[in-house]
């Protein structure tokens, strides 16, 4: 990791009109991620992890602060980041290749040069023969492969990942959780991965975000230095998920005590 600063998001602040008037989501979101570092965002859910990722990749306009690539303001619209979805999003009638090949597809990228960068990312996701099927005959952990490399496939500069890995059973979780760190030391990307899972982020991340409830704020970070590969249930896994746990069970306390729970 060079250490040279790749994203720094600078207070952030976006709140959404509901039922009850305006819901403050996000109140001063400040962070840098270094270039090549897995970051991971951990908070409860509804607190506003996928609206501050959404900002991050320039599809959301923030009320106020700034995102900045390579120390320039990027804005809405920017395409440096790509973006591995909350829920699935392969398009159900295209082939594995073809949904890979989407995105340059978009670009204007000629059919010889799409060929060739795809099956770099077939062979990156080990799923050589199986480029021609269709989503449906794919598992949920090869179509989230799949949905890795259509992301990676146009070189973005940073690749952030919403709950990337949820909803998955515990076998395919850790087996893709393997896959998507051998894949981001082979390629040197810069990672924003969200989950709720604190596990998973212990596993994965060279450093952790916490994120409090509505309206969320950086609550705690957390360098996570254990040398990898990782064992999951290591002693030291084991005491960073104490901790962590610890501090989301306080704040958690503390927003009872605010509704006056
Ligand atoms: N477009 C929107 N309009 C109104 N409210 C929204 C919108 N997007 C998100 N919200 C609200 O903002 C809060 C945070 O949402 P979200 O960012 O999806 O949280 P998370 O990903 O952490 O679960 C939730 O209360 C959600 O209902
Ligand atoms: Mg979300």
């Amino acid at each position: 990791m060079s250490g040279r600063p790749k994203l720094t998001v600078r207070g952030i602040v976006k709140s959404f009109e509901n039922d009850d008037g305006v819901l403050r989501v996000l109140d001063g979101i400040s962070f840098t991620v270094r270039e090549g570092e897995f970051l991971s965002i951990v908070g409860p859910s509804g607190c506003g992890k996928t609206t501050l990722l959404k900002i991050v990749a320039g599809l959301l306009e923030p009320d106020e602060g700034e995102v900045m690539i390579d120390g320039e303001v990027v804005g809405i619209g920017h395409s440096r980041v790509g973006y591995i979805f909350q829920q699935e999003s392969l398009f159900p009638w295209r082939t594995v290749r073809e949904n890979i090949e989407f995105g340059l597809e978009i670009r204007g990228v000629p059919p010889e040069e799409r060929r060739q960068l795809s099956d770099r990312m077939i062979d990156l996701i080990r799923m050589r023969g199986l480029e021609n099927h269709l989503p449906h005959e794919i598992s949920g952990g090869q179509a989230r492969k799949t949905e890795l490399a259509r992301s990676l496939v146009t070189s973005p500069d940073i690749l952030v990942a919403d709950e990337g890995l949820s909803n998955l059973d515990a076998q395919t979780r850790n087996y893709l959780q393997e896959e998507f760190l051998r894949i981001w030391q082979e390629t040197g990307s810069t990672v924003i991965f969200v989950t709720h899972n604190v596990d998973e982020a212990v596993f994965m991340s060279d450093r952790i975000l916490l994120l409090s409830n509505v309206p969320a704020r950086i609550i705690d970070e957390y360098v996570v230095k254990i040398p990898r590969p990782r064992k999951r249930a290591s002693p030291q896994c084991l005491e960073y998920r104490a901790r962590i746990l610890d501090t989301l069970r306080v704040e958690q306390e503390k927003a009872l005590a605010r509704q006056g729970a």
